[in-house]
């Protein structure tokens, strides 16, 4: 692995953004080697027969494939298709909630967009704290002190107008979702059943429980769901673009719910809420995405304050050098157990990292150089030896996550790729239902409270993601795209799930590149989850038939503490280019997704929901 920069400066269509997210990101660009000549080759001959679209429901998927059939590009279908969510995925599409986007052109350079969500500027630590100095940790998930000032209205306007076709109107896009949301959806067995789980969750408001269970029962799956006031807050984003959500009305009507809510364990106001001044100051960042070489194919991925990127690339460089090859030709097409013990030792170095020094590059010094430098990826591949090494410490000096986060995968037949996740952190978010119809995120768990306190995830973190006014908290979120060396998107993928995004994403890239697996084969197959702390590595004990017991028992031997996981671990979503320009759409069957290429249908569900 070879990690390098952009070489110039990214060509601005529009300058609506201006250069100072660019002056920032620019302290992120990295030691530039010589096999980014990659960058240079374009054979122009192939092209992308159809484009495709992969997202956590069929209808958002249908969306987007149809604003490519009406020439939208891959950035017009992402944005359509992340505003359907927010209506037929409540789980986890948002308006109340941020994310991340990947956007790589097929020519021209690549553009990463932070549109994650802020601490509001009244934010205090000790709000978050007992009389006892301790965190109590429903603050941060659910109430008031859990919803950092929402990304994803202005991260998609910013992302339209940015990287868009420039063929298709703004509210073009945001009409399917109105459609939606005023006409009605079948709910389906994901929603029905991931509501009947939440059904005692204290963290709903009033306005969510009416709507999400009316006379006190969860929507059925097959009701006919509703959202009039979602529909009207569309409307009038459609109408006056993002604004018309981050001040007047809308703004109004959230920050005064907001201010109204009682906070876990207090019987009086606390403050501290997203007011009106943080909602008219958030701005999403264009940032440079990180990029690097794997075994000759180029990866672009993101950078802080999501530390998917850096984990990926990291581990991907510690894994380039060990002798993949060697254990390929015994493997027969799938990792063998020496090479599993790389995947694991290498996942485990890199979350310590993470642990230690990843947080909001405008509020901390990221050592993004340092955590990549040949120097410390070749330390760490040296340590790894035959066993496990749970002893493992993060770079000098130096879990859990009822979880719901979405992925939209598309590629265009121009050959542009964007790979996008959004989230509200929890499912369904922090259970607030603003007057405005949508529901509000909890991400401020994402914060490192206090350095012993893990969040959500089970996920530590030191001061570098410590919460503080107008700060992002660190992510786990990873769109990614691999182009070959003829700069084709080969690969575009991203996945839900905290830190298992991670893993996911890095697992599905090595069956693909290393393995030679096809796509499907990839996702389906059955995935292992480590990230430092705690010290056992998950193993998926039945999906697709779980994983060999001969292979856990060499990993046992090994030294690896190993914990079989009825769970399913991520969700990847993703589209693969074969050559030829074939394009394979695939949403992973571990939840209820759907992918389709253009004038193909949209492939179903393929397995139930499960708790
Ligand atoms: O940004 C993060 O890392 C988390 N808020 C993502 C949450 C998530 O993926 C939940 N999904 N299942």
């Amino acid at each position: 692995m070879v990690v390098g920069e952009e070489r110039g400066r990214p060509k601005r269509r529009r300058e609506a953004h201006g250069a100072r997210a660019w002056a920032a990101a620019l302290s992120l660009l990295l030691t530039l080697a010589a096999a980014c000549n990659s960058n240079g080759a374009r054979s122009n001959d192939v092209r992308v027969q159809r484009g495709a679209v992969a997202s956590e429901h069929p209808l958002a998927t249908a969306v987007g494939l149809d604003v490519l059939a009406r020439g939208g590009n891959a950035a017009d279908a992402a944005v359509a298709t992340a505003f359907a969510l927010a209506v037929v995925y409540p789980q986890a599409g948002n308006l109340g909630g941020g994310g991340f986007a990947l956007w790589v052109p097929r020519e021209g350079n690549a553009l990463a967009l932070d549109f994650r969500e802020t601490a509001p500027a009244s934010t205090l630590v000790a709000r978050y704290l007992d009389d006892d100095g301790k965190a109590v940790a429903d603050r941060s998930r659910r109430g008031p002190l859990a919803v950092g000032t929402p990304g994803s209205p202005r991260g998609l306007f910013a992302l339209y107008d940015e990287c868009g076709s420039g063929l298709l109107r703004f509210r073009d896009l945001v009409q399917p979702a109105i459609e939606l949301a005023r006409d009605g959806f079948v709910v389906d067995p994901w929603l029905a059943q991931h509501l009947v789980d939440a059904r005692d969750d204290p963290k709903w408001n009033d306005a969510a429980r009416a709507l999400f269970y009316p006379g006190g029962e969860p929507l059925a799956e097959g009701a006919v769901f509703v959202q009039p006031a979602l529909a009207d807050t569309l409307e009038r984003i459609a109408r006056g673009g993002p604004d018309a959500f981050y001040t007047g009305g809308v703004a109004t009507e959230t920050a005064e719910a907001l201010a109204a809510l009682p906070v876990e364990g207090l019987t009086h106001r606390v403050g501290g809420s997203v007011d009106l001044a943080d909602l008219a100051g958030y701005a999403p960042k264009w940032r440079e995405p990180l990029r690097g070489w794997f075994l000759g194919h180029e990866l672009f991925s993101m950078p802080p304050p999501s530390s998917g990127g850096l984990v990926v690339m990291q581990s991907l460089a510690v894994l380039e050098g060990l002798p993949l090859d060697t254990e390929l030709a015994k493997g027969d097409g799938e990792p063998t157990a020496r090479m599993l013990h790389w995947w694991i030792e290498a996942l485990r170095g890199s979350f310590a990292d993470r642990a230690q020094h990843m947080g909001d590059p405008d509020k901390v010094d990221v050592p993004v150089r340092a955590l990549l430098s040949p120097a410390w990826v070749a330390s760490r591949r040296a340590s790894i030896g035959e066993y496990a090494r749970t002893d493992v410490a993060p770079w000098r000096p130096p879990v859990l996550e009822p979880t719901e986060t979405t992925h939209v995968s598309v590629v265009d037949r121009d050959g542009n790729a964007l790979s996008m996740t959004t989230t509200l952190n929890g499912r369904f978010g922090a259970g607030i239902l603003a007057p405005g119809g949508f529901l509000l995120n909890n991400e401020l768990d994402d914060f490192a409270i206090q350095p012993d306190a893990p969040n959500m995830y089970g996920l530590v973190g030191s001061s570098a993601n410590a919460i503080a006014p107008g700060k992002r908290p660190l992510s786990s979120m990873t769109p990614t795209v691999v182009r070959s060396p003829d700069g084709m998107p080969e690969l575009v993928l991203g996945s839900p799930g905290g830190p298992r995004i991670i893993t996911s994403v890095m697992q599905v890239v090595l069956r693909v590149l290393v393995l030679e697996q096809d796509l499907v084969a990839a996702v389906d197959a059955p995935r292992l989850h480590q990230q430092w702390s705690p010290a056992a590595t998950w193993f998926e004990a039945s999906f697709h038939g779980g994983w060999d017991p001969d292979l856990i028992a060499a990993l046992e031997a090994r030294g690896h503490p190993i914990e079989l996981v009825e769970r399913r671990l991520g969700s990847v979503q993703a589209v693969h280019v074969d050559p030829r320009g074939v394009t394979t759409a695939y949403s992973d069957a571990r939840r209820g997704g759907a992918a389709g290429v253009e004038g193909g249908a949209v492939a179903q569900p393929a397995s139930p929901p499960r708790r």
